[in-house]
Parts: C-alpha cells; sequence; structure tokens
C-alpha cells in the first residue's frame, strides 16, 4: 500500500536494529483516515473469504481490525492480554511470548464470542516473530473455528513470523512489507499486487 510506505517514510524512526517506532499514526495517535483505506485494502482482498469474525490482541490491533470489520459488516474481537490467569472455564487461552517486550503475556477470548462456525479474518499491526498470530491461532483450533486468513499492517519480513505463516500454508496479507532497516532508513519489499 503506497500510502503507508510514505507515511512510514515520512513518520517512522527506525530504532535499534530491528524497531520501527509509528506512534504518531499506528502505536498510540491514531490516523483515522489512513486506518479506514486499511480496512478496505483489507477488505478488497480477503473479501471472497467468507470471513464471519475479525479477531486481534490489545492494544494496537484494534483500530485496524475495527476498520476492516466495518467494511465487511462482522464482528471485531480482540484478545484480552493478561500477566497470568487463572483457568476459567468460560474462556479461550493461549501464551504469547513478546521477543520485543521480553515479556510472557496469557491472551484469552470469552467462548460465547467465537465458535466452531466462525471463519475467522485476523488483523494485527505488526509481524514480527508471529507469536500474537500462534497464540490467537491456537484459540481458533480451541473454538473448533477456521482460520481465513491473516492481514497485517507492518510486517517485517527479516523476521521469522511471516515465514512460519507461509509454512502452515496461511494465506496473509500485509499492507507494507520491510525487507530490512539500513542505516535507519526503510527498506520495503516489493509491493504486494
Ligand atoms: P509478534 O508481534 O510477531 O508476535 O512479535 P513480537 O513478539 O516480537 O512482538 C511483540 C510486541 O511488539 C507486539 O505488540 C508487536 O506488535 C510489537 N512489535 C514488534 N515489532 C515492532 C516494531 O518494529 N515496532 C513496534 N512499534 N512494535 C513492534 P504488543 O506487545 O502486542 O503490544 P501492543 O502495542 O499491541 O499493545
Amino acid at each position: 500500500m503506497k500510502e503507508l510506505e510514505e507515511r512510514i517514510n515520512k513518520d517512522g524512526r527506525v530504532l535499534g536494529k530491528d524497531v520501527l517506532k509509528v506512534d504518531s499514526f499506528l502505536n498510540h495517535q491514531i490516523d483515522p483516515v489512513l486506518m479506514d483505506k486499511m480496512g478496505n485494502e483489507f477488505y478488497q482482498h480477503f473479501k471472497d473469504s467468507g470471513i464471519t469474525k475479525v479477531l486481534t490482541v490489545e492494544s494496537s490491533g484494534i483500530a485496524p481490525a475495527v476498520m476492516t470489520g466495518l467494511k465487511f459488516e462482522v464482528p471485531v474481537v480482540f484478545a484480552r492480554k493478561h500477566k497470568s490467569i487463572t483457568l476459567k472455564d468460560d474462556l479461550y487461552t493461549s501464551e504469547v511470548y513478546s521477543f520485543t517486550k521480553k515479556t510472557a503475556n496469557h491472551i484469552s477470548i470469552a467462548k460465547k464470542y467465537l465458535s466452531a462456525d466462525d471463519k475467522v479474518l485476523i488483523i494485527d499491526d505488526f509481524l514480527a516473530n508471529g507469536q500474537a498470530v500462534n497464540g490467537l491461532n491456537d484459540i481458533i483450533k480451541d473454538a473448533g473455528a477456521s482460520l481465513a486468513g491473516i492481514g497485517i499492517v507492518i510486517e517485517k519480513s527479516f523476521q521469522k513470523g511471516r515465514q512460519l505463516i507461509d509454512k502452515a500454508g496461511i494465506p496473509i496479507y500485509s499492507l507494507a512489507r520491510i525487507k530490512a532497516f539500513d542505516n535507519g532508513q526503510v527498506v520495503f519489499e516489493p509491493e504486494n499486487d
């Protein structure tokens, strides 16, 4: 998505060797006009996949997920994060380790919001090591639902997540794919068609 790449070039900041700060339009302050366009991109890509539900993880996945759900006119569910969780019968749970933050979280979704009839589209802001997607996929499997695809706002193709998803044969569409950071500059993969 050209407009997103341009925005990353204009407002993104590379930190260290593998982190991109995009607090001014995605992770803290949110640009709703851009979110709306991103929701439309995801809709155009997955509109024939029979999506019944959009799933994400709090907090930064919620904005793009809601805009996507709006286009599909389906509910959006965000997994909640807990440092630890006492097992509860009415929740699906999974563990997600964050390499970026070096912490483990349990994520959970109430059983009543995900059923075996659901065809799920996962939306998330970043794809790095794929831990969040993995955790959501575990929950989808527990619910007996099916995963129709994954939509990512910013993918860092040089980290493990993309490879894992491709290996699992899950359809994925990323709006911006970062190949590398080169001296503080963002190098993108060639555009999706
Ligand atoms: P994953 O997202 O693929 O599972 O990889 P990882 O475990 O490395 O990511 C952990 C957290 O860090 C996630 O947010 C993810 O979105 C975020 N993250 C990963 N790489 C970057 C990056 O380059 N820039 C920014 N800004 N964030 C990155 P989270 O813990 O779920 O937090 P939240 O912000 O959604 O609340």
